[in-house]
């Protein structure tokens, strides 16, 4: 299995995972083979890349979450159905918790149309990972999936042509952008009147999570651990995905790159205990992905090693694999693809 650049399809190439249109219909289904139609609608949907299978390989992209619990939640978020959210939010954690794997490969390949809510269900899943890697209970976790999922919901008071704007934006739009967090507590707020209670834990991360450790983050300038554990846990997965997807205006930074930035922001941005636990679960060089080998080779990594997630192994064009935990002369320069 191979990740690849939309503009690199040619007809005849088997997709490897299930694609979506922006309706959260299947566009097409894993093992279709391509056709220049297909390629050219998977161009429209504004897909970056997408997995397709190379001769031999079998196993299907997997995924830590479902595709259809993730259609679920998508749905109910796009209707604000915040009890469905906190349901189902429940059973993100659930499915965490029995799958097979931790290992963050690539999150999700989505389109930018329906960029808040695939951020929020990538958002939520992070974050949870990252909350098992700290150790927290079952109950934490539940409350920590539900804020994470909800964390962006003031999003929908801000105006839609600005949160769809195809472009960077303007300071005055960015300073509207800001008040997200304040509109998220609001909506928060605005549900217990209407007699139910929602945890503190919650509305502080929703309110909290772009506050920087450092106090340079919004809306108040909290610094280190004044700022709730669970938002300084959502602002790493935050980042992480905004950073790793592409978006009208910008390219999506590969995993490793991403991974140096948020080390860089240590201290500054970001919490150094979230990060290092962070690192324990997250590809730098997912499944997938084309590198340049010191060695001058190029290949495909084809299976990550928990305990040493920056060495994988990798699979060169001949059919060789090499495992970098082994062959300790070569290291990875640089992602291709
Ligand atoms: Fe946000």
């Amino acid at each position: 299995m191979r990740y690849i650049n939309v503009k690199d399809l040619t007809p005849g190439m088997i997709i490897a995972n299930n694609l979506y249109d922006n309706n959260e219909l299947v566009l097409l289904k894993a093992n279709t083979e391509l056709t220049q139609f297909y390629i050219d609608r998977i161009i429209g949907l504004d897909y970056d890349g997408i997995y397709i299978f190379d001769q031999g390989d079998v196993e299907k992209a997997k995924s830590i979450v479902s595709d259809e619990t993730r259609i679920k939640v998508i749905g109910k978020l796009k209707k604000l159905d915040i009890d469905a959210c906190m349901f189902l939010a429940n059973s993100i954690v659930n499915e965490i918790q029995n799958s097979d794997s931790l290992i963050i490969e690539r999150v999700t390949l989505s389109s930018y149309d329906n960029y808040t809510y695939v951020h929020s269900v990538n958002v939520d899943i992070l974050s949870v990972i990252i909350g098992i890697g700290l150790g927290l209970r079952n109950e934490e976790l539940n409350k920590l999936s539900q804020a994470a999922l909800l964390h962006d919901i003031g999003k929908c008071d801000v105006p839609v042509e600005i949160i769809n704007k195809p472009a960077r934006l303007t300071p005055e739009e960015y300073e509207e952008v800001k008040k997200h967090p304040q509109y998220g507590l609001e909506r928060l707020r605005a549900k217990e009147k209407g007699g139910d209670d929602i945890a503190a834990v919650i509305k502080n991360a929703v309110y909290s999570h772009h506050e920087n450790w450092d106090g340079s983050g919004y809306p108040r300038g909290l610094i280190g651990e004044k700022i709730h554990l669970f938002a300084r846990i959502i602002h790493v997965a935050d980042v992480y995905d905004a950073l790793t997807t592409k978006r009208a205006y910008k390219n999506a930074l590969n995993p490793a790159d991403t991974l140096e930035y948020l080390m860089a922001n240590t201290g500054i941005m970001f919490d150094k205990d979230i990060v290092s636990t962070f690192l324990q679960y997250v590809a730098p060089y997912p499944i997938g992905c084309t590198v340049l080998l010191s060695d001058g080779q190029q290949g495909v990594i084809s299976e990550n090693n928990r305990i040493n997630l920056p060495r994988p192994k990798v699979k060169l064009s001949n059919g060789t694999i090499i495992d970098l935990t082994e062959k300790l002369d070569v290291t990875i320069i640089s992602i291709l693809m």
